[in-house]
């Protein structure tokens, strides 16, 4: 699928879903291979843009997971004031309308950040959609409305389940992005994901990256975890 496991592995962003910067520090020296990492809220709040500086000492990829959601003003003055971390990948959820999508966009016009719209959580499935959320529509009709928000107000790309990434990309194309979390290689727990795929079957499905947390930090030799996912690509 993939020339070589170098190149998988800049396609393969690990959730440091660890709950302090010592912790993350520890766990980005025992994963070298990783290039490319995701920073969520649980370490963005207990330590602070710190952990971005050490990321980015160690020349690595960075995928900062905020998940901003609040109105235009909002989300605006907060993609400024994250603009100059220099981050690969900023999230906000869709959800957030089209002029806090757009005016968010515009806040980063000049960064190199490229914003990315959540569109819904993986851990959500269609009967919490229609029922506790009182959505009305089917789950891959509603991810495919989200999209089409964040792609007109000019985003990079969406967060979904690989479930939903070949409407995604068949409706807007390869450079329009398709971040897919979900991910659990055969034999792993699912956990509280309601719509996975392997790591496999989710770039077969048109995923242009991958989230992988669980899998790998909390394998019994997270570096053979890694590995044997890159391994599984080429
Ligand atoms: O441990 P696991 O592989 O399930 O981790 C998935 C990561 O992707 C978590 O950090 C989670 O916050 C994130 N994520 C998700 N679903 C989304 C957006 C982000 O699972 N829609």
């Amino acid at each position: 699928m993939f020339d070589s496991q170098e190149a998988v592995a800049s396609k393969i962003i690990v959730a440091l879903d660890v709950p302090n910067l010592e912790v993350a520090i520890a766990t980005i020296h025992r994963l070298p291979q990783v290039q490319f990492w995701k920073v969520g809220l649980e370490l963005f709040c207990a330590s602070g843009p710190i952990i971005l500086d050490v990321l980015k000492d160690q020349g690595k990829r960075i995928f900062l997971d905020l998940k901003l959601h609040d109105i235009p003003n909002t989300v605006a003055a907060a993609a400024r004031a994250i603009a100059p971390y220099g981050v690969d990948f900023l999230t906000i959820h869709t959800a957030t309308g089209l002029a806090g999508l757009k005016t968010a966009q515009a806040a980063l016009e000049d960064s190199t950040t490229q914003l990315i719209g959540v569109t819904l959580l993986t851990s959500i499935d269609t009967s919490t959609l229609q029922q506790e959320l009182q959505i009305p529509l089917d789950l891959p009709t509603y991810v495919e409305c989200m999209a089409d928000l964040a792609h007109e107000a000019g985003l990079s790309g969406i967060v979904c389940s690989p479930q939903e990434a070949a409407r995604v990309k068949q409706r807007w194309g390869e450079e329009f992005l398709r971040i897919c979390p979900g991910i659990r290689p055969l034999g792993t727990a699912a956990g509280d994901q309601a719509r996975s795929l392997t790591p496999n079957a989710a770039f077969a499905a048109g995923a242009s990256y991958l989230v992988i947390g669980r899998p790998i930090l909390q394998a019994a030799d997270p570096a053979a975890a890694f590995d044997e996912i890159c391994r599984s690509l080429v």
